[in-house]
């Protein structure tokens, strides 16, 4: 019987290391023959830890598990969730970048071909640059970081960029709140991005790979680190990939976790030993990146995304979507929700539907308010915006943004107010200093709230004017991506700000 514990690291922190510990000394107890195995997340953080059995009668779920649950679940007596599957929340999903997080060993090589795992990377070492190039165009695949640039066109340039080292970088930089897609890859499924990596080097001509993670991620970087290591043992990296001559190195850096190092540019001055401080662009990086060289910098979930096409094909993955908006997306579902956690589905589902019918509304019962998208820089959506359908130019014609697609719920005791004060603030904590809007906009915001709380009636213009101004003088997104969590929630939720004037008057 193989029993498998996840060691995501939600997981352990609802108690999953305990619960396999537990495991282990009750079976041992009993001479029962047992293979424990610690798998990545399923993705339902509610049912954590959620643990499966498999054996002659299938695989079957538990969850989520105590310590006290454990001679039940050896016994046979204990309720299981049945196949995990087939739980709608995981049922209504399409897992492409997902497919094997959860279902798999994580550092177990065999059991990553055994899915899939492998077979992008051996076509695409049959195939031209050029070849290579073209398949990610036709996928439509943009940068899941946010931006949403083709990650083809950006390959492009930088597959015709001179210089005789080119390098591909991962940003793993995951600083948004709600998000933790990246994390989930990194402790899932971590030869996925290993694959993606080496594909995007034989694309573009690089030969070597930096992985940009953050040190509040210990769990991650440390199986991260072993899959590298397992990785360079079976010839995935190194002098010579899979045999076939070719080269691809790769290295995981830790950041010390500063939200602006999420930047490229900022990263890349992080990588080469500097302070993380924004670059102006151009030059960009496609032809001026690290150590001045054409440098790929794409997010986590673009280069783990690489593999599925090359396995399924290019047209296969650009099948599904909306408009411009191709593929799937990893939405990350959090805060004020009944179920929470990784949903990967085709770009088109309406955000309501995502929050009432997927998350099943609010935690507290009662009715949710609003909805920040996108990070501590993405706007607060109304319930009036629910119908907005998951895609990039979809939340931009909404005046929001999907940024690395984590979710964020709150239900009606939140204050809005207090909430954009927090955007400033946020902001002027993580600023790098750099440009004079974001440095000096940001305190000058949360004094302006502060104003508009204390009743000062001219106040609220002298916001949307300073919000003008980061937008349009600010060198990168966190000053001017600031405003819009700051003006959604004052023009959406304008009755917490007259509240909060008319209490001070
Ligand atoms: P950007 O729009 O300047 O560039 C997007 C990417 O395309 C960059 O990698 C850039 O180097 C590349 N690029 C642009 N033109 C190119 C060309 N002609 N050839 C090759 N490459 C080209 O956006 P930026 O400043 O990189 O990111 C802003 C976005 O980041 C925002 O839209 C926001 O959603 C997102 N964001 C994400 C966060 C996260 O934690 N994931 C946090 C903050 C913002
Ligand atoms: Fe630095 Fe802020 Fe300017 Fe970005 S907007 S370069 S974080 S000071």
């Amino acid at each position: 019987m193989r029993i498998y514990v996840p060691l995501d690291a939600a997981a352990k922190a609802l108690g999953a290391d305990d619960v396999a510990a537990e495991i282990r000394r009750e079976a041992d107890a009993r001479g029962l023959d047992i293979e424990i195995v610690r798998n990545g997340t399923r993705g339902m953080v509610w049912l954590e830890p959620l643990v499966e059995i498999e054996d002659e009668a299938g695989r079957r779920g538990y969850g989520p598990l105590t310590t006290d649950d454990v001679p039940a679940l050896l016994d046979g007596t204990l309720e299981t969730l049945g196949d995990v599957e087939k739980i709608p929340f995981f049922a209504r999903q399409t897992r492409l970048t997902f497919a094997r997080c959860g279902l798999i060993d994580p550092l177990n090589i065999e059991d990553y071909e055994a899915h899939g795992g492998l077979a992008g990377l051996r076509r695409a070492i049959g195939m031209s640059s050029e070849d290579i190039v073209e398949e990610v165009k036709t996928s439509g695949l943009r940068g899941r970081g946010g931006a949403g640039f083709p990650t083809g066109v950006k390959w492009e340039t930088v597959l015709h960029a001179k210089g005789a080292q080119k390098y591909i970088i991962c940003n793993a930089d995951e600083g948004d709140s709600g998000t933790f897609a990246d994390r989930m890859i990194m402790e899932g499924d971590p030869f996925v991005l290993i694959e993606g990596m080496v594909i995007a080097g034989l694309g573009v001509g690089a030969t070597k790979g930096y992985i940009y993670s953050r040190s509040e991620y210990p769990d991650a970087n440390a199986i991260f680190a072993k899959a590298i290591d397992i990785a360079l043992e079976r010839g995935l990296v190194g002098p010579d990939v899979l045999g076939s001559g070719r080269r691809f190195d790769l290295e995981l850096r830790i950041g010390a976790g500063a939200y602006v190092c999420g930047e490229e540019t900022s990263l890349m001055n992080s990588l080469e030993g500097k302070r993380g401080v924004v670059r102006a662009k151009p030059p960009l990086p496609a032809y001026r990146g690290l150590f001045n060289r054409p440098t790929v910098v794409n997010n986590l979930l673009s280069l783990a995304t690489i593999p599925a096409i090359f396995e399924k094909g290019a047209e296969h993955y650009a099948d599904f979507g909306l408009g411009r908006s191709k593929g799937t997306m990893p939405i990350q579902i959090a805060g004020n929700v009944k179920y929470g956690g990784l949903f990967e589905t085709a770009f088109g589902m309406p955000l309501g539907e995502l929050i009432n019918e997927i998350a099943g509304g609010t935690a507290s019962g009662r009715p949710v308010k609003a909805v920040q998208v996108g990070g501590p820089l993405g706007a607060y959506m109304p319930r009036e915006k629910f119908d907005t359908p998951f895609g990039y130019e979809e939340f931009d014609g909404q005046g929001g943004l999907i940024g690395h697609a984590g979710i964020v719920v709150f239900d009606d005791t939140v204050d809005m107010l207090q909430m954009a004060r927090f955007a400033m603030e946020f902001c002027a904590i993580e600023s790098c200093g750099k440009c004079t809007p974001c440095r000096i906009g940001a305190v000058r915001g949360v004094e302006t709230i502060d104003r508009i709380a204390h009743g000062d009636p001219d106040a609220p213009a002298l916001l949307a004017d300073l919000c003008e101004t980061m937008r349009g003088g600010s060198l990168c997104a966190l000053g001017g991506f600031t405003p819009f969590p700051v003006m959604s929630a004052l023009t959406h939720f304008p009755e917490d700000f007259s509240a909060a004037r008319e209490a001070a008057e």
